[in-house]
């Protein structure tokens, strides 16, 4: 029995990394194995995962701005460090999943916004668990070795799951999360349950 609500935010500085896609993904997931989920849509010029959930009848699960019940909470953030939007996500989340995929521009702009995150974090005092998610991950390229190596590298742990590159996925915005093949939807599920159960820190965070 779940009781507590946990906030999880998807997050980068950069457009582009797969928050609104992974965000949506999970959200979809966790709806599948009986979770109770919502899913409060902060990049408001985008609206991609508002839309995504819409269109594959999802939309129960959009949130309009506050949260009454419901277990699991996830926010998709618009892509700018410097939006007010993205900061009240970083402030309200108790979980945030650095969302990216392996490529070293993409790990700097991470890098980046992990240092943003630390100064909201100081000047709220809240240390929420910070996760990074691979996402757009191509096995078997140089790029998809020494993942974990590589999230310790910019000061971030890494998820054990990750998501890979899937035409599917693109196509999953109009087909929506029944339509997936099969492999598609385990490796979500797998992340979902990872990011569902992670612990959330009360502690300051230590520095690495
Ligand atoms: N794992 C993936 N495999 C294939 N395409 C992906 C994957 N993740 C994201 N995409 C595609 O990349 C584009 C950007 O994804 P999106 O989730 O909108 O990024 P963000 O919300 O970070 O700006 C979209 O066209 C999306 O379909
Ligand atoms: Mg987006």
């Amino acid at each position: 029995m779940h009781t507590h609500t946990k906030t999880i935010a998807f997050i980068n500085g950069k457009g582009g990394t797969g928050k609104s896609t992974t965000c949506v993904l999970v959200a979809a997931a966790l709806d599948t194995v009986g979770r109770a989920v919502q899913v409060l849509d902060l990049d408001t010029t985008q609206r991609t995962a508002t839309s995504w959930l819409d269109s594959s009848g999802l939309g129960h699960m959009v949130a309009s701005g506050h949260f009454s019940t419901g277990e699991v909470r996830l926010i998709d953030t618009p892509p700018r460090l410097d939006s007010t939007l993205f900061q009240k996500a970083a402030a309200m989340a108790s979980i945030i999943i650095l969302v990216t995929s392996p490529s070293p521009a993409d790990l700097v702009t991470t890098q980046q916004t992990i240092l943003a995150l630390d100064l909201i974090a100081e000047s709220t005092g809240a240390h929420p668990t910070v996760r990074l998610l691979y996402n757009n991950v191509q096995q078997g390229t140089s790029l998809s070795q020494d993942l974990p190596i590589r999230a310790r590298e910019i000061g971030a742990e890494p998820l054990v799951q990750f998501i890979r590159r899937r035409q599917a996925y693109q196509h999953s915005i109009i087909m929506g999360w029944k339509k997936l093949p099969a492999v598609a939807r385990e490796e979500v599920l797998a992340v979902a349950l990872e990011i569902a159960t992670l612990p959330e820190k009360t502690l300051a965070r230590r520095k690495p």
